[in-house]
């Protein structure tokens, strides 16, 4: 599998496998919060010299593009966001030609999130990425509703079940199934997920929320609502994790409001194997290497001299 021996930040030193990818440490970018590609262009090869993960998410690929939804599309909170960005991407075809070269050029592996309005469509995709060597594994993003059932696939188990089965046979690649808060029982969905073939889960997505605007009182968002993300999910995020590892044994990718080492290393004594920053790489686009570096001086406090251990 691929090695990502040369990611992330001077410091971390937490060699972490997941589904038999080799990771210089745990930190890794929840999906559409950070574009490599525009980064890059912004703060030039330094960045990919110190890429601040040890592994790439890209945001969520559909079959056709999407402009995404109409202004505005954040909202910001006392901490944190809620975000109607409504997935904008170039599609399939155009995901293929502009970025995956761009993306495959990472010094680190390259995880591709999919989602589609059926199940037919989400199969189209994984099939696309499952002959792609550039790729290392597949997030499915179920937070979208099933055009042929009116349900939002990952909100009932049956449904994501059916979803993970129709796919698993199309693909060797580990396949992450990343889980919407937006559901009665999510850990009733995370076990629907693993029986029906799933490599691994990430949680949480975004919190259906919304914000009226103070001078008309009408929806602010241009989607009317959106995704909250960010510190104010933190606490939602620490206990679904802890209850989703109690349920499952395969391993979690965890998120939801991390901003500093600590958080990480709360989610990862929740059950998790890697944490992914999100929102907080909008603030500071370095935030993934801190974070990886502040977690490795809570884990490994002999790592470096005079480092402190946790308080
Ligand atoms: C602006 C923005 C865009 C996002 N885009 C996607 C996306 O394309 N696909 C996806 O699966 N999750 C997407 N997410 C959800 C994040 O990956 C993550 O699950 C969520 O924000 C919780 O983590 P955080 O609190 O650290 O941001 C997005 C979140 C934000 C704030």
């Amino acid at each position: 599998m691929t090695s990502a021996a040369a990611s992330g930040s001077a410091t971390a030193a937490l060699p972490t496998r997941f589904c038999g990818i080799e990771l210089a440490h745990p930190i890794v970018n929840g999906s559409g919060t950070f574009d490599a590609i525009a980064a890059q262009r912004a703060f030039g090869p330094a960045l990919v010299e110190q890429f601040p993960f040890a592994a790439f998410v890209s945001k969520t690929v559909t079959l056709a593009p999407r402009e995404g939804n109409p202004p505005p599309r954040l909202w910001e909170l006392p901490a944190g966001l809620i975000n109607s960005i409504g997935l904008p991407n170039k599609g399939l075809a155009g995901y293929l030609t502009h970025d995956l070269p761009e993306l495959a050029a990472l010094p680190v592996p390259l995880i591709v999130n999919v989602m589609g309005f059926t199940r037919d469509e989400v199969a189209e995709l994984v099939s696309a990425f499952a002959e792609r060597d550039e790729v290392a594994a597949l997030e499915l993003n179920v937070s979208c509703p099933n055009v042929e059932t009116g349900l939002i696939m990952g909100a009932d188990p049956a449904e994501t079940a059916l979803l993970v089965e129709r796919v698993r046979p199309l693909t060797d690649k580990p396949l992450i199934v990343k889980l919407t808060p937006n559901a009665t029982d999510p850990g009733a969905v995370a076990v629907a997920a693993e029986a029906a073939g799933a490599d691994a889960l990430s949680l949480i997505n975004t919190i259906r929320g919304m914000a009226l605007d103070p001078r008309t009182h009408e929806p602010w968002l241009g989607g009317t609502t959106g995704g909250v993300s960010g510190a104010t999910v933190r606490a939602v995020a620490l206990a679904q994790v802890y209850d989703v590892a109690g349920r499952v044994s395969i391993p979690l990718v965890a998120m939801g409001g991390v901003q500093r080492g600590r958080d990480a290393d709360d989610l990862l004594r929740a059950g998790a194997t890697l944490v992914a920053v999100g929102t907080e790489s909008f603030r500071d686009p370095l935030a993934g290497a801190r974070v990886a570096d502040e977690l490795t001086r809570i884990r490994r406090p002999d790592a470096r001299p005079g480092a402190r251990a946790r308080g």
